[in-house]
């Protein structure tokens, strides 16, 4: 049985579902950090059993964001180096806001969760802000 595939920059017609972890150890608002097929991925499970993937470094100057403060009433995560901010709903950054986590899609199959890795040859890591 598979359910929930998240939203995602990359689509899931080109991507490699990398096994990242049994749906059980990762709680409802809990993060964690993995390396697929040399991609750094953060995961995050939301409520309702949204499972998100995102790049794992900071945008900014390629901090592990899973060691950041996350609170899960707003959904930010805020980075340790420089306190940058996301919404870990949808990558987005809150402050500065010109900036996004690129987003891997996920999928839970038989209780594991997977992340699609694009097949394009690039690193997936959204740098800096826009301007
Ligand atoms: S490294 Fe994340 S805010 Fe600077």
């Amino acid at each position: 049985m598979t359910h929930q595939v998240g939203t995602a920059d990359a689509g899931t017609d080109s991507v490699a579902w990398a096994r990242a972890l049994d749906e059980d150890d990762l709680w409802e608002g809990e993060l964690t950090s993995l390396t697929l097929e040399g991609d750094s991925v953060l995961l995050v499970r939301l409520p309702d059993d949204n499972i998100r993937a995102y790049q794992g470094m900071c945008p900014h100057q390629e901090i592990e964001l899973v060691d950041g403060e996350y609170d899960q009433d707003d959904f930010v995560l805020i980075c340790p180096g420089h306190s940058w901010e996301f919404d870990l709903r949808d990558g987005a950054g809150v402050n500065p806001s010109n900036c996004r986590l690129f987003s891997f899609p996920t999928k839970v199959e038989d209780g594991v969760i997977y992340v699609g890795i694009p097949q394009d040859g690039q690193r997936h890591y959204n740098r800096g802000a826009s301007d």
